[in-house]
């Protein structure tokens, strides 16, 4: 039966359940619909994702708010390489906690992050290993080895998809860090990005393998940098399986279209793609009538731009709740606080961005309807 436009357009004007050519109902797209973000993204086939959040996290009412409103979890600090307070010796108290917390309500893990130039990605001990070894990148070869068997050897079949390499480049250019321990080790940078991939691959072949950098949606030398980069990893038949962008609008706003062009770039390469650390200072927009009502609306333009590009898995926000953002913490950041980022307030209740985030999924999954409807 052909059904003419206008009355097509008619039928999907109304307030209905809308039924998918599979029979499937997109529930959330029911105007009367109370469905949450973490059911929103889950009609949408896409991962709505957040962080752990320190020791304890998880049986506590943070617990309760993600497990509601999210479907994935990426663990923000707990299997980064510092948990090793010697080589071998690791303490996965955390990391358990939040894995069993994924598996116990049916999200997503994401194992975040094997290697990272920055901060707690590096044990305090490395340093002093390498400079005591006749060859460094032979012993970091090594201990790169035991890292990846000891971490993702631990969590094969449960954590869905690591970020392999955090942070390759340099913060503003698409050189490679100039500070990476990696970077200063290894002779030839790409052969630490191969082996990374290969050594993670080899633990897990199940699980999905990225690279996560900054500013890749706000720099284009960046931006440019990481396309170089990842297609010479694919040149050489490195296991890549996705990028992902991170966000952090701090400094600057990102532009939805061309954040949508740039995921859609590494789509093109076959790669899936994610936004992976995202958090918006008020601070940006504090100079609108409404900085929430405009806080919101990136938020809504990051989540359309996701949804625009098929081989976009989803978004993670970094942190829970604006109380609990990194940014209040940051030597660097913490100055020009607060900056109330994320899409809950301090007191555990949903922002506008929350609610404009909702709606970009609800808009995807009208569109997905409307386009699966019978003609
Ligand atoms: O756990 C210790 C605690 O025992 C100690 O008392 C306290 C004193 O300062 O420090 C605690 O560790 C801190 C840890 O966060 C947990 O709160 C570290 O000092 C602090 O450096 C660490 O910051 C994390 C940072 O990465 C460095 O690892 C942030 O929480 C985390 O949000 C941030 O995340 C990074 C991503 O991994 C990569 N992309 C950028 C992003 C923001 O920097």
């Amino acid at each position: 039966m052909s059904i003419s436009t206008p009355l097509r357009v008619a039928l999907l004007s109304l307030p209905w359940v809308l039924s998918c050519a599979d029979g499937s109902v997109t529930r959330c797209t029911d105007s009367n619909s109370t469905c949450t973000l973490r059911e929103a993204s889950e009609e949408a086939g896409v991962f709505m994702g957040t962080t752990s959040e320190g020791a304890g996290w998880a049986s506590t009412e943070i617990g309760t708010l993600v497990e509601t409103h999210f479907s994935s979890v990426t663990t923000q600090n707990e299997l980064k390489w510092s948990i090793a307070s010697a080589p071998g010796v690791y303490d996965f108290e955390r990391a358990d906690e939040t894995i069993d917390f994924a598996e116990q309500h049916g999200l997503r893990a994401r194992g975040h992050t094997l290697f990272w130039h920055r901060l707690s990605g590096i044990p305090s001990w490395l340093g002093d290993e390498l400079a005591a070894a006749a060859d460094p990148e032979a012993r970091l070869r090594e201990l790169m080895q035991a890292h990846v068997r000891a971490v993702v050897g631990r969590y094969a079949g449960r954590i869905d998809t690591w970020d392999v390499v955090n942070e390759p480049l340099d913060v503003f250019s698409g050189n490679p860090a100039p500070d990476s321990i990696f970077f200063q080790t290894f002779e030839r940078y790409e052969d630490f990005l191969d082996l990374s991939f290969q050594l993670a691959r080899q633990e897990d072949p199940t699980a999905k393998l990225f690279l996560n950098e900054i500013f890749p949606s706000i720099n284009e030398a960046k931006f440019e940098g990481l396309l170089a980069l990842v297609r010479g990893m694919l040149e050489r038949g490195t296991p890549i399986d996705g990028v992902g962008f991170q966000g952090h609008f701090v400094v600057q706003l990102p532009d939805a279209e061309i954040l949508r062009q740039r995921l859609q770039a590494f789509a093109d390469l076959g790669l899936l793609v994610e936004i992976t650390e995202l958090d918006v200072s008020i601070n940006l927009v504090n100079d609108q009538p409404d900085p929430l009502a405009a806080q919101a609306e990136i938020y809504r333009g990051v989540a359309a731009a996701c949804l625009a590009v098929t081989a976009c898995r989803g978004i993670t926000t970094w942190n829970v709740h604006d109380g609990l953002t990194w940014l209040d913490r940051d030597p660097l950041f913490a100055p020009l606080g607060p900056h109330r980022p994320t899409l809950f307030d301090e007191s555990l209740n949903p922002k506008p961005a929350y609610e404009s985030v909702r709606e970009a999924f609800v808009a995807a999954l009208a569109r997905k309807a409307a386009q699966t409807f019978p003609r």
